[in-house]
């Protein structure tokens, strides 16, 4: 009964985000590119004889059903027809409520580990559907890289694996509701011509990006209105070096392309807003969210 696996959880970024109606269920037509990360949250789940029991390394997330890894634990065991449990152990390194899909990609790495430890054998279609039922953000998590999401964020194109790029993450200590934002967004009916099928194509005809084409995020007008640090700390880093800076998901992290890993160190070094999160992190490939070992204690 003691068996364990170890999943990472990569935090993914957008690379471009458009707006382009809203939907008969309430939710956003999206134009969305999303690239994974080097930054990622680590997961421990241990078979347990019955029940699913959550903890998590930061104190501030919830661990009961309002997680969105314990609705994975829960969807999952009930679709293969599981009697026994899971322990699950969080260990968060990205920040929370930011716009770096951190409590998706933790869903996500939860709905592999199980499928895995307890050898369910769902296939990449029915782990998609059951990611779909947690959020908008979990099926693209579910296999990473680099990719076009359109619909709720859930309909997924992949597009070629970009050159390796050092960026600076940066997230100002406050959380942002994504649910607000995109309320937000509809009352102040914000004008966009974000091109974003354009830059998809761009990422499949050349590796190197040009960051003058346009990438953009509709949402970040928005939030930059209610969280005053987000132009600061952009402001910040292109003064640092940094050559492009964009507000990712609803916010309020930021990220920014540096000229390559001795440049993004140099900005860390240097960086002066002792409350801010910050770190190092680049682009990372399709499938890196797979099992990083797996234990057999007994
Ligand atoms: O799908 P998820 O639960 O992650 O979305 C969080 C909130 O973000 C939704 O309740 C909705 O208000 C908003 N949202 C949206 N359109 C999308 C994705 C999210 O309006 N395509």
């Amino acid at each position: 009964m003691s068996e364990e696996i170890i999943v990472t959880a990569p935090a993914k970024i957008n690379l471009a985000l458009d707006i382009i109606g809203l939907r008969a269920d309430g939710y956003h037509q999206l134009e969305m590119i999303m690239q994974s990360i080097s930054l990622h949250d680590k997961i421990k789940i241990k078979k347990e004889k019955s029940n699913i029991k959550l903890k998590c390394s930061d104190p501030e997330l919830p661990e009961d059903k309002s997680n969105l890894a314990y609705q994975a634990a829960e969807l999952i065991l009930n679709r293969g027809d599981i009697q026994e449990g899971v322990c699950i152990y969080i260990d968060k390194r990205i920040p929370v409520a930011a716009g770096l899909a951190g409590g998706s990609s933790d869903a996500a790495a939860v709905l592999t580990g199980i499928n895995k430890l307890y050898k369910l054998n769902l296939d990449n279609d029915e782990l998609y559907k059951l990611a779909t039922e947690i959020g908008s953000d979990v099926p693209f998590c579910l296999e990473g890289g680099t990719a076009l999401a359109t619909g709720r964020g859930d309909q997924l194109k992949q597009l070629s694996d970009l050159k390796k790029y050092y960026m600076i993450i940066v997230t100002p200590p406050v959380s942002v509701s994504t649910r607000y934002i995109y309320q937000q967004y509809d009352q102040l009916k914000i004008e966009s011509n974000i091109s974003v099928s354009r830059l998809a194509k761009l990422i499949e005809n050349e590796k190197n990006i040009n960051w003058d084409e346009g990438w953009a995020n509709v949402l970040e007008k928005i939030t930059s209105k209610l969280v005053k640090d987000i132009k600061i700390i952009k402001k910040k880093l292109k003064k640092m070096g940094a050559k492009f800076t964009l507000m990712s998901g609803s916010g309020p992290s930021v990220f920014a392309i540096t000229d390559g890993y001795e440049q993004a160190f140099k900005i860390k070094e240097k960086w002066d807003r002792t409350d801010d999160f910050i770190d190092i992190a680049w682009n990372i490939k399709r499938n890196l969210q797979t099992c990083e070992e797996s234990i057999n204690i007994h």
